[in-house]
């Protein structure tokens, strides 16, 4: 029987700081700008706020590189801004969670600088290894963004591992002293009152030892060696005994690269480590396994990925339900249509809100934002993406690889929020220190707060929705017509009460078809995005049915 937690009745709003809002009109968002839409993220039913890393960065990945881990970043405000920002949240009724970077610091931490100086304790807090014979690397590793997973050290003469960039130096977790200064970071920010953790790509922290080659991977060569490693649940069970489990917290563990089955290794609410797994496949219906490997949108392979976890997990561990966040191009641009962005956005909004678990909410979703386009390369800023417009597919001409950036990049999706139709988007009144989606006129909060039927609107009634209704917390998931191509069609169901969501991912009108126990002639229509029902569904057409005993 599922335990109960806060967070299962909560729905979460993931703030990426640098584009959500200036407060200090320096360009760059801030949390005196998240203090300001405070209300703006409660009115949305929001009840939780995740925060991508605020900590002291050189910004190497944007934030993800720390170079302190017990501070706050001085552009964001500073340690006085979050205080504000956390009792904010708190005076709300609001939780706050933070994102712990644990994998790999930046090359500026401390630690670091003194680990590559063989200065005690720090000598082994990373990933060293002498060059091979002729100065090759010490094995056929990738890093995830920037080449080859190693970079040699001339003042120590020896090469650290980076799994991502250059600048994100890998921490050596099997050292006993580097798992005590996680803690340590844990307990600060727990005593401080912070509700939990996001734990950036957590699943890689223990290498498999000797760290040898990769025989098998065609890309990202090593993943095999180091995901979901040898030591990785004793670890994960070691933060939970001697730190989680002495307050009323949750964490939440990024996982590249897993399945159900797996996945219950680590969120099992009997025997996990962790409370819900950030997974992949449903990023992956129009790739394979990365955006820079992108296919044809399937909406079959999407369903399936929904409904795969949906069945495995029920009743034994909960699920984190997202369809964007930063590390992602913009949903409608995906899996849904600019031509009726209003219709495919909402019907997006209801193919997972219904769903069971804990929804997450990425800035700008909820009002539809689409991908940005630049039409210059070097505009971007991402460090995977500028690696692999320099690297990759050299051949094809820059128009076709410049085409590749818009639907790949992560910056698709990192543009400033678009507040209102003022200047940049009324993000900041200083210079952005990033470019606004040249449609902020026509996508903005200001105007579609004065929309009855705008996506935010739809997004604040499926939210209210999901928390009236037990059976969206409690009902069983069904999915129906699975050989479809052009419908998602899923219940839930407990007794007493039940939904139907039938949402249409095609132009072409389509028949409306129901199992035959839910017999729509006496369920109530609760949520739709057409003002009228026809005897089609129109194009991208929505509509969630409930019954009541
Ligand atoms: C995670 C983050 C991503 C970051 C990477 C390295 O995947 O979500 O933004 O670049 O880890 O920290």
């Amino acid at each position: 029987m599922e335990e109960k937690r806060w967070y299962k009745d909560m729905v979460f709003y993931q703030i990426w700081p640098r584009s959500f809002k200036d407060g200090d009109g320096d360009g760059m968002g801030d949390l005196w700008g998240v203090l300001e839409k405070l209300d703006y993220i409660k009115s949305l039913g929001c009840d939780g706020i995740w925060f991508s890393p605020i900590y002291p960065s050189p910004g190497a990945d944007c934030g993800y590189d720390i170079s302190d881990y017990m501070d706050i970043a001085p552009e964001f405000g500073g340690m006085e801004a979050f205080k504000k920002v956390l009792d904010g949240c708190h005076a709300r009724g609001m939780k706050l969670i933070m994102d712990l970077v644990v994998n790999h610091t930046s090359d500026e931490h401390e630690w670091f600088q003194k680990s590559r100086q063989r200065i005690d304790p720090y000598t082994d807090y990373y990933i060293w290894r002498p060059a091979k014979p002729e100065g090759a690397l010490p094995n056929n590793w990738d890093s995830n963004f920037e080449g080859k997973a190693w970079t040699w050290d001339d003042e120590r003469q020896e090469y650290y591992l980076h799994l991502f960039a250059v600048k994100q130096p890998d921490l050596n977790m099997d050292n006993p002293l580097v798992r005590e200064e996680v803690k340590n970071i844990l307990r600060f920010w727990l005593d401080m009152g912070v509700d939990g953790f996001r734990e950036d790509v957590i699943t890689y922290i223990s290498k498999k030892e000797g760290l040898p080659d990769d025989k098998l991977f065609p890309v990202y060569k090593g993943m095999l060696q180091y995901n979901h490693g040898p030591h990785i649940h004793e670890y994960l069970a070691e933060f939970k005994h001697d730190v989680f489990d002495h307050y009323d917290c949750f964490t939440l563990a990024e996982a590249p690269m897993v399945w159900p089955k797996q996945a219950l290794k680590y969120i099992d609410e009997q025997k996990g480590q962790i409370d819900m797994m950030i997974q992949f496949q449903c990023q992956c219906a129009d790739c394979f396994f990365t955006d820079y490997m992108p296919h044809k949108f399937s909406l079959r392979k999407m369903k399936r990925a929904f409904s795969s976890w949906q069945n495995k997990l029920a009743g034994k561990a909960w699920n984190m339900l997202y369809i964007e966040n930063h590390d992602h191009p913009r949903i409608v641009s995906r899996y849904g249509s600019e031509e009726y962005w209003k219709e495919s956005a909402k019907t997006l909004a209801a193919s997972y809100l219904f769903q069971q678990g804990t929804p997450f909410i990425y800035q700008g979703q909820e009002i539809g934002m689409l991908n940005w386009r630049p039409e210059n390369p070097g505009m971007y800023e991402d460090v995977q993406t500028r690696y692999q417009y320099e690297h990759t597919n050299l051949k094809k001409s820059p128009k076709a690889r410049l085409k590749k950036l818009w639907r790949a990049s992560r910056d698709s999706a990192r543009t400033p929020m678009q507040w209102d139709s003022s200047e940049n988007a009324g993000f900041t009144t200083g210079e952005p220190w990033f470019y606004v989606n040249e449609n902020y006129k026509k996508i903005n909060v200001a105007q579609q707060e004065g929309q009855r039927y705008s996506v935010l609107n739809f997004y604040r009634k499926a939210i209210q929705l999901r928390k009236t209704l037990p059976v969206v917390r409690y009902g069983r998931y069904k999915e129906h017509f699975k050989l479809s191509n052009k419908q998602y069609v899923y219940s839930r169901q407990m007794p007493g009460e039940k939904i139907l969501v039938i949402c249409s991912f095609t132009k072409r009108k389509l028949e409306v078809r129901a199992p035959r126990s839910f017999d729509l002639r006496t369920g109530r229509l609760i949520l739709t995005n057409y003002p009228a029902q026809e005897r089609f569904l129109q194009p991208y057409e929505c509509r969630v049915y409930h019954w009541k005993e």
